[in-house]
């Protein structure tokens, strides 16, 4: 079969990694790169010489192709989707969709209208850990989880050259760029959706950035879980401490690391049992086991996994997170999702 004809636009940060990635996925042929940032372009021209390579889309959008792949920033996606979609291509984008949950919602009916695919490039849910804590809970292991403690504390230092530099003047940074990553895997995991929240977002006196990057919040979701989370890109030092804590009827799960270290017990264990994780390289493993189910999906081998669609809720819980903090009051997600009908 011939591969899937993949155009990639902004080649930033992450876009080394889905290059990479891209590059070495034999269902997969690049054919066209884009980028208004003269640097990126030029570097992209040394290893592609021959495709291809624009400053928007709209110069490279007239290449054959099957699919694209949206390494932008997530605000201003607007016309990177219209025009994808008027050329029936299937998108990958990465998260969040959007920076607003209005814009999203209006990219997900354009798509559906299109008649293309829309997927959104959640790769934490391809780790083996991600997997394995999830069939712990689906197999009742710990009996019926009805709470948990989310942790990530980081200092992010958004200066440093290998970042991207958008977060430093964006609003609520942490929500939009990372908590994004830890409320799916809530959802994805609990195999459950959120009711309401109640949150507080700030920043400590030393932050570098403009937006909030401590968000607390208390999450309740519809089988009956809670999980207070706590999220900071300002704090803490190297490395971050990741932990991710489940208390269900009959024991705990607990990973100890953002990539790994996963391990439960039942109640009268007094120590916990490890959990063997196939090996995983960070970033490569989980992206390219994501672009392995995007190539099957527009295949039409798999059913779509991380579809936009299903991503508005994720983003319901960040926005609902935001107005929470600023009315100091619980939010229903129902209220969320009536802005954007
Ligand atoms: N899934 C993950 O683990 C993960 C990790 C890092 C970043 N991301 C996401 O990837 C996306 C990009 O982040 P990044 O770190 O690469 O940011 P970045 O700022 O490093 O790169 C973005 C690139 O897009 C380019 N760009 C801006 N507007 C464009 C346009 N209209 N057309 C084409 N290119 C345009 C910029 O010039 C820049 O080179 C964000 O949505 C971010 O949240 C995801």
């Amino acid at each position: 079969m011939t591969p899937l004809r993949l155009i990639i636009v902004g080649l930033g940060a992450r876009a080394k990694t889905w290059l990479k990635v891209a590059e070495a996925n034999a269902e997969v042929e690049i054919v066209a790169l884009c980028d208004p940032n003269p640097a990126a372009q030029t570097s992209a021209a040394e290893h592609f010489p021959d495709i291809p390579i624009g400053a928007d889309i709209t110069e490279i959008i007239g290449t054959d192709a099957d699919a694209v792949l949206l390494c932008t920033p997530p605000g201003g996606r607007e016309r990177q989707i219209e025009v994808s979609c008027a050329k029936g291509l299937d998108i990958l984008a990465e998260k969040p969709l959007a920076d607003n949950v209005v814009a999203a919602a209006r990219y997900v009916e354009m798509a559906a209208s299109a008649g293309v695919h829309l997927i959104v490039g959640l790769n934490f849910r391809y780790l083996n850990v991600t997997q394995e804590m999830r069939n712990l809970l689906a197999t009742g292991a710990i009996g019926t989880p009805e709470f948990g403690r989310f942790t990530y504390e980081r200092w992010r230092d958004g200066t440093q050259d290998w970042l991207n530099k958008y977060p430093l003047t964006m609003d609520h940074p942490m929500l939009w760029e990372q908590s994004i990553h830890h409320f799916d895997l809530m959802r994805y995991v609990y195999n459950t959706e959120p009711v309401q929240i109640q949150a507080h977002t700030f920043n400590p006196s030393w932050t570098m950035y403009a937006g909030d990057t401590n968000v607390s919040a208390l999450i309740a979701f519809q089988n009956g879980m809670t999980v207070n989370y706590q999220g900071t890109w300002q704090s803490g030092h190297e490395p971050m401490n990741f932990n991710w804590r489940t208390d269900g009827s009959e024991g705990i799960i607990v990973q100890r690391e953002m990539f790994g270290d996963l391990a439960w017990a039942k109640r009268l264990q007094t120590d916990l049992a490890p959990v063997t994780l196939s090996k995983h390289e960070p970033w490569i493993t989980d992206a390219t086991t994501l672009l392995k189910s995007f190539v099957s999906t527009c295949r039409g081998r798999a059913p779509p996994e991380c579809t936009g669609r299903d991503h508005l809720q994720s983003l319901f819980m960040l926005q609902a997170c935001i107005l929470a903090s600023d009315r100091s009051a619980t939010v229903e997600i129902e209220e969320i999702r009536a802005l954007t009908t």
